[in-house]
């Protein structure tokens, strides 16, 4: 981890600034490599993830780590992170003040990290990075050209694995849209097999300004 980053990490580990901090096992703050050029960002961390520490090791994990293994990468290859760090208790939604107490965690490693390309994982992540209402039903596998932590980025919203995982056409959508990813990230594909049949256009939107807190915004 880049020396930045790993000192936001460990400052991150103490804190207090929402209620989850009471009922949490600990800061799931984010993994994967920290110089990474594609950053996953999902909602928050789950049971498993509260007792590991780490993002996206549950179901819905493996099924992301299949999605990887598909386009050629690992979870060593990229970054993850959810849009806020502790577990709500018994998986609920998090709440808007959640959010807004957590948000500037994810801004700052988005800054230290500096991925071109963002994948958001489900409406929480997508709304709160493109800063726009909209919801994943709408703007999966559809590009945004956003500015992240100072940067210019590719938002690229995706469904959320766990919502995939019971509902294999909203599976098979994913697995398309995630196709895309060596093209985004403007590789070839690993093989013909890895290119999905969807070819949605790109909608080149003007680039975003600096976010204003989500809240704000109304997106939650
Ligand atoms: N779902 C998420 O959004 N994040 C995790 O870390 C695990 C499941």
């Amino acid at each position: 981890m880049s020396d930045l980053l790993a000192d936001y990490r460990d400052e991150t580990l103490g804190c207090t600034r929402c209620p989850l901090a009471a009922s949490r096992t600990q800061v799931v703050f984010g993994s994967g490599d920290p110089r990474a050029e594609l950053m996953f960002v999902g909602e928050a961390p789950g049971f498993h993830e509260d007792q590991n520490g780490i993002p996206f090791v549950g179901q819905a994990g493996k099924l992301l780590e299949r999605l990887l293994d598909g386009i050629g990468l690992t979870r060593t290859d990229v970054y993850i992170a959810n849009v806020i760090k502790c577990r709500p208790p018994g998986n609920r939604d998090p709440h808007p003040e959640e959010i807004e107490a957590c948000e500037s965690h994810l801004f700052r490693q988005i800054e230290l990290i500096r991925p071109t390309l963002v994948a958001t994982l489900g409406n929480f992540a997508t709304k709160l990075l493109s800063g726009k209402p909209a919801g994943i039903t709408r703007v999966h596998g559809v590009e945004q050209q956003v500015v992240l932590g100072g940067n210019a980025v590719t938002l690229y919203p995706l469904f959320h694995p766990a919502a995939a995982l019971y509902t294999p056409s909203m599976q098979k959508v994913l697995e398309q849209d995630f196709a895309r990813i060596p093209e985004l990230l403007g590789r070839e594909a690993r093989s013909s097999e890895s290119q999905g049949t969807l070819t949605t256009p790109a909608s080149a939107q003007a680039l975003e300004p600096a976010h204003a807190p989500a809240v704000q915004l109304g997106l939650f």
